[in-house]
């Protein structure tokens, strides 16, 4: 393990049968529906490649980058659309695949522009869930990993755009960030 993660939070082994998991309750609700998975980038990019193939079903992909960090760890409460979707979601079933959530903000703002859209539905999957710090209610369609509050990277999440490509998820040592 490396010196700047103080310890693993989520194995690769926890991820990998969350997602087997998530990949069967997936296809089982959108079986002959229109599905598009939307991955919310960066974070969410290895978890979507993952779940994407946990499905069974015929499913499109489509990313969307938001931004509101910066490269501190707490959100500015302020988002805006870095890259918005290729094509039109009108009449089709959207599924947003995120990384983790927090605050609740990006993903409030995300399915606010959704439902301009006039998608057939819209709901969200995320992997990790850090209920502690909500401030905007959000309904995951289904259970994500509940962890404490505390920073996290791996599996797709970063500080400062380092530690997306650890396998795991694991707590980042605070002198990282308070350096
Ligand atoms: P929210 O808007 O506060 O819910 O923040 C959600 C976004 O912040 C996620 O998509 C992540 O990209 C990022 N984020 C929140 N908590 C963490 C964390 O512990 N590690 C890495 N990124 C995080
Ligand atoms: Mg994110």
């Amino acid at each position: 393990m490396m010196n700047e993660i103080k310890s693993v939070l989520v194995t690769e082994q926890e991820i990998k049968s969350k997602v087997k998991e998530l990949g069967r309750q997936i296809s089982r609700d959108y079986s002959g529906k229109d599905l598009l998975l939307v991955g919310i980038l960066k974070g969410a990019a290895v978890f979507l490649a993952d779940i994407m193939r946990a499905v069974t079903i015929p499913v499109s992909i489509d990313f969307m980058a938001v931004s509101s960090y910066g490269a501190g760890v707490q959100t500015s409460g302020e988002v805006r659309v870095v890259k918005d979707l290729d094509y039109p979601i009108r009449d089709k079933h959207i599924l947003i695949i995120e990384d983790i959530l927090d605050s609740g903000y990006t993903l409030r703002y995300i399915m606010s522009l959704m439902s301009t859209a006039n998608p057939a539905s819209a709901a969200v999957c995320a992997l990790l869930d850090k209920p502690s710090r909500r401030a905007a209610p959000i309904e995951c369609k289904y259970p994500a990993i509940t962890i404490p509050d505390e920073f996290v990277v791996g599996y797709g999440m970063d500080y400062a755009e380092h530690f997306r490509n650890l396998p795991y998820v694991g707590i980042l040592e605070p002198w990282v960030y308070s350096r």
